[in-house]
């Protein structure tokens, strides 16, 4: 109903809040729950890649909780399964698996091809799936390595924006790609990573170009250090595993890693609400950014 009164989950949770003040305390629990749900994006219909875990897991429950029916696309089949039942037993709006290794090209096409039969419609592409190597000099990583890589962070990338856009074009819909902070800044031992995050900034830059007069936005979050299995297994995996979680927590001035939840309500905002943003590339680093810091990398 709010989207056909075109009216937002905001001006009607900002009413009825003020209402609700004046009456019983019911209410204003009512009225709470409104403000939970204030961001909308009803109906539509979302495939996030990479969505088993991590920031896609955190990006699908905010999807679903706005009412959105969101296909998760995966390669981790029990991780997937899990997480569709998950969503699906407490959220507002529905969610599918699709397994799919985002680095077979017939594979993401059939994602694209399954999810428009099913649904009829695509409003939103999240190129989330990706991968950060172990961190060495450029002397460690083979041709082969990188090709790699290449192949999961960038061209799956290209691919499944390439076989989504003749759907997104039909609903005016956007395209939101997973870079990172690092494409801007680099990051040391880790030539091959920054380089796909890198090709990922400048091809959304591009595309928004290109499908700006289809009405299609496309646009990029970069997140600086956001506390996911992927950041744990880097953890876990280090000489030092207490130092390294504190050089992570302590990178940003808020003295804290982001969470897969806000990058999540990043995601919805740029969907649903940033009607006006095309080929921007959004930060989500708790301003990791700024300022100077020690930049010599001790052996
Ligand atoms: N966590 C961070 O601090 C951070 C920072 C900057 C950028 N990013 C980017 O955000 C994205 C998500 O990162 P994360 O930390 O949530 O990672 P994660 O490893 O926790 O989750 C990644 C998900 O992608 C899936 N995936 C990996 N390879 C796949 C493939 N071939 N086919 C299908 N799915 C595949 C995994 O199964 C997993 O569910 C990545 O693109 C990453 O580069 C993360």
């Amino acid at each position: 109903m709010l989207d056909d009164l075109s009216i937002s989950g905001k001006d009607v949770c900002y009413v009825f809040y003020s209402l609700s003040s004046y009456s019983s305390p019911e209410l204003n629990l009512e009225a709470f729950h409104w403000l939970e749900v204030a961001m909308r994006y009803t109906d539509k219909v979302v495939i996030i890649t990479g969505a088993a875990r991590g920031i896609g897991a955190g990006c699908a429950r905010a999807f679903v909780d706005a009412g959105s029916k969101v296909v998760i696309a995966d390669c981790r089949d029990d991780e997937g399964t899990k997480m569709i039942s998950e969503l699906n037993a407490l959220r507002k709006g529905r969610s599918h698996f699709i397994k799919t290794d985002m680095t077979k090209m017939q594979e993401v096409e059939n994602l694209i091809i399954v999810t428009a039969e099913q649904f009829g419609r695509i409003d939103c592409l999240i190129n989330n799936a990706g991968w950060h190597p172990p961190h060495v000099p450029i002397d460690q990583f083979s041709i082969e390595d990188f090709r790699h890589l290449f192949e999961l962070n960038v061209v799956s990338v290209f691919a499944a924006c390439k076989w989504a856009l003749p759907h997104l074009r039909k609903t005016k819909g956007n395209i939101i790609n997973l870079a990172s902070l690092v494409a801007t800044i680099g990051q040391y031992y880790a030539t091959t990573y920054v380089a796909t995050k890198g090709a990922i900034l400048s091809f959304t830059k591009a595309l928004a170009i290109d499908e700006a007069c289809h009405g299609v936005r496309v646009n990029s979050i970069s997140p600086g250090n956001i506390w996911t299995p992927l950041w744990k297994e880097a953890v876990d995996s280090s000489d030092n595993p207490e130092r390294t979680l504190l050089d992570g927590e302590t990178a940003q001035p808020m003295g804290r890693m982001g969470t897969p939840e806000e990058a999540g309500r990043l995601a919805l905002f740029i969907a649903a609400e940033a009607t006006f943003t095309t080929g921007v590339d959004h930060l989500l680093t708790g301003g990791a950014e700024l300022g100077y810091g020690r930049k010599v990398h001790e052996e």
